[in-house]
């Protein structure tokens, strides 16, 4: 069996995405390994989650660097001293600079909240609830230098329901990024063949039969 990646996760709150991509990792045929956790709060929940998990969690706190290239140098030197080769991006709420970009060009992954090019930036469910569209999801690309952009390798797809909050559409999509993180960090790690969702299945919505008057 080839090695398995060794995979950093940076993130900045919650970290329920993290918490995917460890649980997936349990599985010994899944062919990458969460080495690394680093958060720019020290208070971010998602690093006593990785610490209990056994894994390498580390606080860098931006606001006790002078400027944003002196933080992701700290960030970088921490990925190259843990012999990194994927770094995921999971709530991680700081805008990279192109050096950090360029240094993991084709080796950095993203994952936001909508179905991009669609809703790219911030409060994607409420503006989605707000231009009335019927299918939402998320999204995990590579990162290039423009925000929320570059290749996309998965998405999700979920339907807006009536009555759908901000939030309930939140819940419903997060529940997708828990599935579509691994599968895309599988896909990047490069071994064997992950477990796709049905290839034949289609997303529509309002599903057929049930339109009612619009
Ligand atoms: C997720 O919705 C992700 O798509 C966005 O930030 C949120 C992070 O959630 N980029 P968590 O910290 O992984 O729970």
């Amino acid at each position: 069996m080839r090695p398995r990646k060794r995979i950093a996760v940076l993130i900045s709150g919650r970290g329920s995405n993290l918490q995917a991509l460890i649980a997936a990792a349990r599985d010994p045929g899944y062919p990458a390994a969460v080495a690394l956790v680093i958060a720019n709060r020290p208070d971010a929940a998602g690093l006593a989650h990785a610490a209990a998990a056994g894994i390498h969690a580390i606080a860098l706190d931006h606001h006790e660097y002078s400027t944003r290239s002196a933080h992701e140098a700290a960030i970088d030197a921490a990925l190259q001293r843990s012999g990194i080769e994927i770094v995921c991006l999971a709530g991680y709420m700081r805008v990279l600079t192109p050096w950090l970009v360029g240094r993991w060009s084709g080796r950095m992954l993203n994952i936001h909240p909508s179905l991009l090019p669609a809703f790219p930036g911030l409060d994607t469910h409420a503006r989605a609830l707000a231009a009335g569209v019927k299918l939402h999801g998320c999204t995990v690309h590579l990162v290039i230098e423009a925000l929320d952009d570059g290749p996309i390798v998965a998405q999700a797809a979920v339907p807006v329901l009536p009555g759908d909050t901000a939030e309930t559409l939140a819940a419903r999509v997060l529940a997708q990024e828990h599935v579509i993180y691994p599968l895309a960090v599988a896909l990047l790690a490069g071994g064997g063949k992950p477990a796709l969702p049905d290839e034949s299945a289609s997303l529509v919505n309002p599903l057929p039969g049930k339109i009612g008057r619009l």
